[in-house]
């Protein structure tokens, strides 16, 4: 199969090429998809892309006419991609649905304990050789209540790294049923009130944008901490941005930004005008906010190759991708109806 891989890193170039095997022809480009790129692609069977890529209804479009049957992306997330238009261009989607939920959740740890902590500032002042501890003090999170917005793969890696710190961990995830016993499951309002720590780790859709707003924030403790490695836009930025004014929310600590596409990933240091919104974010006291890199292992990085290798592989064979379908009609349906071997 010949495939081009959209906003590829120099990084992932070695993962790529170790579960590739010379067997699909794959072409490594550094530029995002997007309209006036999407013709690289001509020719191609497959695009391969990441979070930050424009897939929406226009560049499918475009794909559709240069011949493109698949989609791969290097993600869990798939809410970067229009998949109604993608099935109307009877175009297939596949993502990587687990690679290192343990990478995600360490990060997530990262960022509570930096934030908790003051490591950052700490280092900072070391740097200056000022070695004071004013201002510094942080809490335990031996017995603190940590909620968990959605109990998928990484929250559940995330809570059991949390109960060896002592904590209680509370989940609200309507769709889960098999709920293990270090994990308490209560309503969200249970979650906004009794929790010391909430972190959120549902995909964003329509259902699940700006689940932090006003509102929401309202119901929670004073001087929450809010740990966000999901999406941007599961917080509403300005509404945030308010509450840790008023110290409604203490600590913000995140790996996504609601408008990270077209900045993260690259370096936008000597841009003159700079989003302003997160450059107000970032002057808050008490907020980390890191570039997408939570999924950023040698572990994760290997794993995701070799999973979207393995969906070339499996489009190639003409079989269903199984678990990593994210077509808006999924494979999987289809796959009774595929002929064996065909
Ligand atoms: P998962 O699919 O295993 O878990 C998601 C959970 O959210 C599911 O249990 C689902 O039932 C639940 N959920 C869905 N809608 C909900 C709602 N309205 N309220 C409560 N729960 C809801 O996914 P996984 O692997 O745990 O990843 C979660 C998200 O983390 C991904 O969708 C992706 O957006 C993000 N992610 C971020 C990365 C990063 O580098 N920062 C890397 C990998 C994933």
């Amino acid at each position: 199969m010949k495939a081009v891989v959209y906003s590829s890193k120099s990084f992932e170039k070695e993962y790529l090429a170790k579960a590739n095997h010379k067997k699909h022809d794959i072409t490594l480009i550094s530029n995002p998809l997007g309209i006036d790129t999407a013709s690289f692609s001509e020719g191609k069977d497959a695009v391969i892309v990441f979070t930050n890529d424009d897939v929406s209804a226009p560049v499918i479009e475009k794909l559709k006419k240069f011949g493109i049957k698949y989609i791969a992306t290097r993600s869990v997330g798939t809410d970067h991609i229009d998949k109604e238009a993608a099935s109307a261009a009877g175009i297939k989607i596949a993502n990587v649905p687990n690679y290192s939920p343990q990478s995600i959740a360490e990060h997530a740890i990262a960022l509570i304990l930096a934030l908790n902590r003051k490591t950052i500032i700490a280092h900072q002042n070391a740097q200056i050789f000022d070695f004071r501890l004013d201002h510094l003090q942080g809490f335990t999170l031996y017995q603190k209540t940590v909620g968990l917005i959605g109990f998928g793969k990484i929250a559940l890696c995330l809570a059991n790294i949390l109960n060896g710190f002592g904590c209680k961990v509370l989940i609200y995830d309507p769709y889960v049923n098999h709920i293990p016993a270090n994990v308490i499951k209560v309503s969200l309002d249970e979650l906004y009130q009794q929790s010391d720590i909430i972190s959120l780790h549902t995909p964003l859709n329509t259902e699940t944008k700006y689940t932090i707003n006003n509102q929401s924030i309202k119901k929670m403790q004073d001087g929450v901490m809010l740990i966000n490695t999901g999406r941007g836009a599961l917080v509403n930025t300005k509404h945030l941005l308010n509450a840790l004014k008023t110290g409604k929310i203490g600590f913000y600590g995140a790996d996504v930004y609601e408008n990270e596409k077209a900045l993260f990933f690259e370096d936008h240091s000597k841009d003159v005008v700079k989003d302003e919104l997160l450059q107000e974010l970032l002057t808050q006291p008490n907020v980390i906010i890191t570039p997408h890199q939570a999924f950023l292992t040698t572990e994760a990085l290997q794993e995701i190759a070799n999973k979207t290798i393995k969906n070339l592989d499996m489009w190639q064979a003409n079989k269903c991708v199984g678990d990593a379908c994210a077509c808006a009609n999924s494979c999987r349906t289809e796959k009774a109806i595929l002929k064996p071997n065909a």
